[in-house]
């Protein structure tokens, strides 16, 4: 399931963001397994960089206030977000699928069931650079505004296309989900969607709402692991 998430960010932030990552410094060729570093020609900022602290804290605010992708992801836990840079010289990711265990700072593992790209570049200020993803329904190909979110299947096969003018601005993040099966996963969120849906127009009182609103949970309840 890949779903998109419009801007997240307040004005704001982004600009804070904008600001801080322009004046980062950037390294090659980190973070990757052995397999997807062959692949991979873009800049990201070291993990002792003192800019991150900040920045991190603005994307899992934001994160945690939009019901949307709490609903989609189910997150138990998520890697400390970290930023990428794509340049002409440093222009691509190509096809690869996101290492299944990441190390946690605090020493534990993470499973990777969702992926994330928070995109920070308004779209008109690069070429190419396009998010490509291998899903059930085939490929999609993704390009977001300045602000927003996509997530999807870590397991599915994704790249990023070539930037040929102008640079591209991100931030990207794996989460373990409480549900690791992508189709019980978007099971409750389309049952999730509607729910919300229902009870902003029925009020949260309505009898048969409240009775779903628990069958929902005991189904994350029958399901979720952690
Ligand atoms: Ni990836």
């Amino acid at each position: 399931m890949i779903v998109s998430f419009e801007n997240i960010l307040t004005p704001e932030e982004l600009a804070t963001m904008r600001r801080q990552l322009l004046e980062a410094e950037w390294a090659r060729g980190i973070s990757a397994g052995p397999q997807a570093r062959q692949v991979k020609k873009n800049l990201q900022i070291p993990e002792q960089s003192p800019v991150l602290r900040d920045m991190r804290t603005i994307v899992m605010r934001a994160l945690n206030r939009t019901p949307e992708v709490m609903s989609a992801v189910l997150p138990l836990k998520i890697i400390p977000p970290n930023f990428n840079r794509y340049t002409v010289e440093d222009s691509h990711y190509g096809k690869h699928i996101d290492s299944t265990l990441r190390p946690l700072p605090d020493g534990s593992y993470l499973r990777t069931d969702v992926s994330a790209t928070l995109f920070l570049s308004v779209p008109d200020e690069y070429e190419g650079g396009e998010l490509k993803i291998t899903d059930t329904f085939g490929e999609q190909t993704v390009k977001l505004s300045a602000g927003s979110l996509i997530t999807y299947p870590s397991g599915s096969l994704h790249e990023v296309t070539a930037v040929t003018s102008g640079e591209r601005l991100g931030c990207y993040m794996f989460m373990q989900s409480l549900i690791r099966d992508t189709e019980k996963r978007r099971l409750l969120y389309e049952m999730d969607t509607s729910l919300r849906r229902l009870r902003s127009e029925q009020g949260e009182a309505h009898h048969e709402l409240v009775a779903l609103t628990g069958t929902y949970n005991n189904l994350v309840r029958m399901w979720s692991e952690c």
